[in-house]
């Protein structure tokens, strides 16, 4: 169905694997309309319930956007291709009312790590490395990178990372908290899925509430507070908030529906 990725359905996880192995998962036009395409299936398709991202092969999760397609840009070029990542893919993945993760199996820079960073959080195989490159080539990171690298690791590593160019290995990701497992690369996929099976076991309406509640939060939005008021409230008008509440005091395990 898809020229640029493979997708899998198990157990309501949709895996997601971008496949340019060849050129290091580097995102074309192409594997952002398709991006775009598989994760409005995301929000819409009810069977699927959470989503891992991944690149195909052993070296890379994605090796930034694809430089082939730079040099005729141009100013307004530039800024429409950013523009068009942000909207089709980045801001929809961070704003997915599913969980949505990136299992890390290799290189992870520039559009990659941006890509990587715009998942709800991350998991990393031993050999992945991250970086935001984009200065060796007279830019900056233009998918969201800037601000989304800032609010997970920090200023002064942010700064330090984005002006040097200088990638890191996993296990200094996982130090900095950009990356929340580091695993052998056999064992990540397994890792990725068992997380979200977790998380597939709890009230989604909850979830859901907590996706939005939690980016307001790293945004630094005003009204983060108030509006996690208004969401627990409305958590209190679920059926799942009722089933959890009675099982617990029954003792036994809360079947969610979601509603
Ligand atoms: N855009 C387009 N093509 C890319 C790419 C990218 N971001 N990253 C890798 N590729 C291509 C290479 O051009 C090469 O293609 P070829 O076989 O047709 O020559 C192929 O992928 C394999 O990459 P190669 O550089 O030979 O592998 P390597 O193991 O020596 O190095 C990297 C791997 C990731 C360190 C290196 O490819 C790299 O630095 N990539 C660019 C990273 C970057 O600057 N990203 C930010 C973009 S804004």
């Amino acid at each position: 169905m898809y020229q640029t990725l493979l997708t899998e359905l198990d157990n309501g996880t949709l895996v997601i694997t971008i496949n340019r192995p060849d050129k290091m998962n580097a995102l074309n036009k192409d594997v952002i309309e398709e991006l775009g395409k598989v994760l409005d299936e995301v929000y819409s398709n009810a069977e699927i319930k959470a989503a891992i991202i991944t690149g195909a092969g052993e070296k890379a999760f994605v090796a930034g956007a694809d430089i082939t397609e730079f040099s005729e840009l141009g100013h307004d070029g530039g800024m429409a291709l950013a523009a068009k990542g942000a909207k089709l893919v980045f801001d929809k993945i961070e704003n997915a009312p599913k969980p949505v993760i990136a299992a890390v199996n290799g290189f992870s820079l520039g559009g990659g790590c941006e890509l990587a960073m715009a998942c709800h959080f991350r998991i990393a195989s031993e050999n992945a490395k991250f970086g935001q490159p984009e200065v060796n080539l007279g830019l900056i990171p233009g998918y969201g990178g800037t601000q989304r690298m800032t609010q997970l690791i920090g200023k002064s590593k942010a700064m330090e990372l984005m002006m040097t160019g200088d990638m890191i290995a996993a296990d200094e990701a996982k130090a900095l908290g950009l990356v929340n497992h580091v695993l052998p690369l056999a064992e990540l996929l397994a890792k990725a899925k068992e997380i979200l099976q977790k998380i597939q076991a709890k009230a989604p309406v909850a979830v859901s509430k907590i996706i939005l509640c939690v980016n307001e939060a790293a945004r630094g939005e005003k009204e983060g507070f108030a509006n996690e008021i208004k969401r627990f409230g409305e958590c209190f008008a679920t059926e799942d908030m009722v089933e959890g509440t009675t099982a617990f005091l029954e003792k036994r395990k809360a079947i969610f529906k979601g509603k």
